[in-house]
């Protein structure tokens, strides 16, 4: 089977709170997501990079993407949700690529600008043979509290982090699995609650921390360093 990525890009970024959608903030020197589709499209099993972007997206133009070469399938069809995002970018692939149901997408977030090709070679390997597909995860290290009903700053209950993974991105899974747990379940906030919902259990692969979301301002600092480590 091929192995193809989908980037949803499509998203405000609102909690940001900057001038410009977040993904093309300013990280060492590129837009945010140059670096997961630098990474995505440094993978060699994986033959094409389809970045999903607002149809009205008009700061994707105003960069040179040229040096990512041309694995990059920039496609302006962006939802109004990250799964409503790639539902769409699946069937526009169909209609473009000639895809196979069982061929391998893995779904990754623009945002986890700090994703490295070992941890995209790590997840494809442990997953290759899984009969549902499977995502990137870590462990929760905190303890974790639920708020109490109310102005929501009172303590209501601990919950046990015991057995609590954070997901993360890459999410790998076969087209067709992919597409028929979209269509049926749309109100998810990952590729896996789609698939879990259609009663399958996907594999959690360990990752590490500093594959996370940049997702608040001081996030990029953070980000911008981990990057830099690794020239
Ligand atoms: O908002 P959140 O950080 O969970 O978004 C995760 C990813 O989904 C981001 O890369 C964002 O650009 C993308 N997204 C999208 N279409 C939307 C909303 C979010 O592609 N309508």
């Amino acid at each position: 089977p091929r192995h193809i990525a989908i980037v949803p890009a499509a998203g405000s970024g609102s909690r940001m709170g900057a001038e410009r959608p977040k993904q093309y903030i300013d990280l060492n020197q590129r837009p945010l997501l140059w670096h997961a589709l630098e990474t995505l499209t440094r993978v060699q099993r994986i033959e094409a990079v389809c970045v999903v972007l607002a149809p009205d997206d008009e700061w994707w133009p105003s960069f040179d993407w040229s040096a990512l070469g041309d694995a990059l399938r920039p496609m302006f069809v962006g939802g109004a949700t990250r799964a409503h995002s790639v539902s769409n970018a699946l069937a526009h692939m169909q209609s473009t690529m000639q895809v196979d149901d069982g061929d391998w997408v893995l779904v990754h977030d623009a945002a986890r600008a700090c994703l490295s090709v070992a941890q995209v070679d790590g997840l494809i390997d442990a997953v290759q043979d899984d009969p549902v597909g499977g995502l990137l995860a870590v462990p929760v290290a905190d303890t974790l509290k639920r708020v109490h009903a109310g102005d929501g700053t009172l303590v209501g209950a601990t919950v046990p982090r015991d057995g609590l993974w954070q997901a993360q991105t890459p999410q790998m899974f076969r087209y067709g699995l992919l597409r028929r747990a979209l269509a049926h379940h749309d109100q998810v906030t990952d590729e896996a609650g789609a698939v879990e919902a259609l009663g399958l259990r996907p594999r959690l692969v360990a990752a590490d921390v500093t594959n996370f979301k940049v997702t608040y301002p001081q996030d990029l600092a953070l980000a911008a360093q981990i990057l830099q480590s690794r020239k």
